[in-house]
């Protein structure tokens, strides 16, 4: 019983310190270039949906809409301090100098990825497609500033 009590703190505390510090850039930049990938995947179906590529599935629409607002909150943590310091990545350094301005962008991408997914809940194309190019703007404004292309 004391083992099992010493070994579960044990594990609490190399959780929190792996979270806190001990990232290397090579680690943060393969976690946030899988979960844009991830959202990639999720992105282009629901954009070819409203450039009339594909047929509109209301219901695949809202399904892809709802995993983008469920992955946006997870990329801020994916920028730590110093993360592009000797490794290949395509962020630029002024998101490390302007980290206010970066996550506030990401905030952007946060309310409008949940608004997409609120609105795709209700089938009205118009509104579907009137907030897919809004939030798609908030990829551009943070991508023209801080992505290297
Ligand atoms: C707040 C800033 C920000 C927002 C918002 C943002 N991105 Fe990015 N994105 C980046 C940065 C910075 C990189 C470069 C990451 C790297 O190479 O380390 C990137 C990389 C990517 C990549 C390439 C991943 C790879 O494997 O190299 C894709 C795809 C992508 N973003 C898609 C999107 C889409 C789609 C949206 C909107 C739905 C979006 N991003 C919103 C900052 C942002």
């Amino acid at each position: 019983m004391r083992l099992a009590l010493l070994s579960l703190s044990l594990c609490v505390s190399l959780l929190s310190t792996a979270a806190v510090a001990q990232t290397k850039p090579e680690d943060a930049i393969k976690y946030r270039r899988s979960v844009y990938t991830v959202l990639l995947w999720n992105w282009m179906p629901m954009n070819a949906m409203v450039r009339g590529r594909i047929p509109f599935d209301a219901a695949e629409f809202a399904s892809r809409a709802e995993r983008v607002a469920a992955l946006a909150p997870q990329l801020l943590e994916g920028f730590p301090q110093g993360s592009h310091e000797g490794a290949t990545t395509d962020a630029k350094p002024a998101i490390w100098t302007n980290f206010d301005d970066f996550s506030a962008k990401m905030k952007d991408l946060e309310r409008e990825t949940a608004a997409l997914a609120s609105i795709a809940k209700g089938g009205d194309q118009a509104a579907i497609q009137e907030q897919f190019a809004k939030t798609g703007g908030t990829c551009k404004a943070c991508h023209d500033e801080y992505k290297a292309d």
